[in-house]
C-alpha cells in the first residue's frame, strides 16, 4: 500500500508556496507520492489572468521534475466539465485501489466542507489533510475537524506559512519584475517562452481561438476527431517526452483542410512548396496534409518546421520522422472514436513502443492501398523500410547484448 497525496488547485502558475505545502504534506504524513492536479478553469476567464490548461499542466510537470515523489496529473483537465472533488476522489480511489489517499485541503475548505457535493462519500475514499498556515488557524480549525471526524479521517498539520499569492506573481510577471524568489527558474523560462499572463493570447499558439475556428470550419464529426487526436497526441508526448503544447496544437489542426473543396486543396498543395509524390498527386484524400501545412503557415503564421511537417506528413509518413511527426501520425490512427479491427491492440502498442506501432501502422496502410489497387506513396514505402530497418537493428542489438550476458 502506497500513501498518495492529492493536491488540487488552479496552479496558475505553480509557485514555491505550492511546493512548500506539498513538501510539508509529503514529510509530515510520510507520503510516497504527491500528485499535483490542475483544475479546469471556466473557458470565459481571460488570458491575462489565466494560462491555458496545457500550460498549467506543463508548469506542474516542470515543478515536479526536481522531486521524484512529485507528479503532475491531468485528470481534471481531461474531463468535459469542471470536476467536483467527489469525482476526482472517486477516480483515484478506483485507479489506486490498493493505496491510501490523502486529499490536501486548505483551511477555508475544511470550514465549509459539509457544503461540498457528496462530502460524506469523499470522506469514505480519502483522508482529509489540512495544513494550518496562519497564526491561530490551527485552533480555529479544530472544532471543524472534530465535527468531520464523526464521518471520516481528518488530519490537521501545523506549518509555517510561505506568504505568496498567484495574483501577485502574475502582476509581477506582467510588469517584467523578477519572480525567482517565488517561481523556479524553469517555470520563469517557460512563462517567458510561451508568453503567458500578458493578455496577448492564450499561449504561443492561441489554442482557444483555433478551437473556435475549427468548430466553425469542420463538421461536428471531424471537429470531434481533431480534438480527440489533439488529446491523444498530448498523452503520447507525455509518455515519450515530447512537447505537450506542440503535440496538442498539431493534433488539433492536422485535418484543418480535410473538408474544403478538392480544387482548393489542390491549389494550396501546388502553392505550398512541398512536392507531392506520385501517389499523393493521384489520391485526392492525401492532399489535405500538404494543404493543411500550407494553410497553418500562411493563415496562422506557424513557422515551426516540426509542426508543419507533422501536419504535412500525417497522411503518408516518411523516412526519418521526428517524434512529433510520429506522435501525430499515430494519434490520428488511435484517436478515441476510431473503431477499426485491431485498434485496441494498436493503442496499446503505441503507448508501449511508438516505433513498432509506426511499423505496424505503415504496413497496414500499404496493405490497405494495395488491396484497393491504389498507388503506393513513395513516402509511405520509404517510411515502412525505415522503421523495418530500425526494428531489425534493435533486434540485432538485443541479440548481441543477450549473447554477451
Ligand atoms: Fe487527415
Ligand atoms: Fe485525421
Amino acid at each position: 500500500m502506497r500513501k498518495i497525496g492529492l493536491f488540487g488547485g488552479s496552479f496558475n502558475p505553480p509557485h514555491k508556496g505550492h511546493l512548500h505545502l506539498a513538501e510539508i504534506l509529503h514529510d509530515s504524513l510520510a507520503l510516497d507520492e504527491v500528485r499535483l492536479i490542475p483544475a479546469k478553469i471556466p473557458p470565459h476567464k481571460s488570458d491575462r489572468d489565466y494560462a491555458p490548461a496545457e500550460n498549467r499542466l506543463e508548469m506542474c510537470r516542470l515543478m515536479a521534475e526536481a522531486h521524484d515523489w512529485l507528479t503532475a496529473d491531468d485528470f481534471e483537465l481531461t474531463q468535459k466539465q469542471i470536476s467536483y472533488t467527489y469525482y476526482t476522489a472517486k477516480h483515484f480511489a478506483k485507479t489506486c485501489p490498493e493505496d491510501r489517499l490523502y486529499l490536501l485541503a486548505g483551511g477555508d475548505m475544511l470550514a465549509s466542507f459539509t457544503e461540498w457535493y457528496r462530502w460524506k462519500d469523499i470522506l469514505q475514499m480519502v483522508t482529509l489533510a489540512c495544513i494550518a498556515r496562519e497564526e491561530g488557524e490551527y485552533q480555529k480549525l479544530l472544532p471543524y475537524a472534530e465535527n468531520l471526524r464523526q464521518t471520516g479521517e481528518i488530519i490537521l498539520v501545523n506549518a509555517e506559512s510561505f506568504a505568496v499569492s498567484s495574483t501577485k506573481i502574475r502582476d509581477m510577471l506582467r510588469k517584467n519584475q523578477n519572480c525567482s524568489c517565488y517561481l523556479s527558474q524553469n517555470i520563469v523560462k517557460y512563462i517567458k517562452e510561451k508568453n503567458l499572463y500578458t493578455g496577448s493570447g492564450a499561449g504561443l499558439y492561441q489554442v482557444k481561438d483555433k478551437i473556435a475556428f475549427l468548430e466553425n470550419r469542420l463538421t461536428p464529426k471531424r471537429f470531434r476527431h481533431s480534438c480527440n487526436v489533439a488529446r491523444v497526441a498530448r498523452q503520447l508526448a507525455q509518455i515519450y517526452g515530447g512537447d505537450l503544447e506542440k503535440a496538442y496544437f498539431a493534433g488539433l489542426v492536422h485535418d484543418i483542410c480535410k473538408e474544403i473543396p478538392f480544387e482548393e486543396q489542390y491549389q494550396q498543395m501546388m502553392q505550398s512548396g512541398y512536392p507531392p509524390d506520385q501517389a499523393e498527386l493521384h489520391s485526392k484524400k492525401l492532399w489535405h496534409g500538404i494543404a493543411g501545412a500550407y494553410f497553418i503557415r500562411t493563415e496562422f503564421g506557424i513557422e515551426d518546421e516540426d509542426i508543419l511537417n507533422a501536419v504535412r506528413y500525417h497522411t503518408v509518413g516518411r523516412a526519418g520522422m521526428s517524434l512529433l511527426e510520429e506522435i501525430i501520425y499515430m494519434a490520428d490512427m488511435i484517436s478515441e472514436e476510431r473503431d477499426y479491427k485491431g485498434v485496441d491492440k494498436m493503442r496499446r502498442l503505441a503507448q508501449k513502443d511508438l516505433k513498432m506501432a509506426m511499423l505496424e501502422a505503415l504496413r497496414d496502410a500499404l496493405v490497405s492501398v494495395m488491396k484497393k489497387n491504389g498507388f503506393l506513396s513513395r513516402n509511405t514505402v520509404e517510411a515502412y523500410h525505415y522503421y523495418l530497418l530500425q526494428a531489425q537493428e534493435t533486434k540485432d542489438h538485443k541479440s548481441i547484448e543477450d549473447r554477451k550476458s
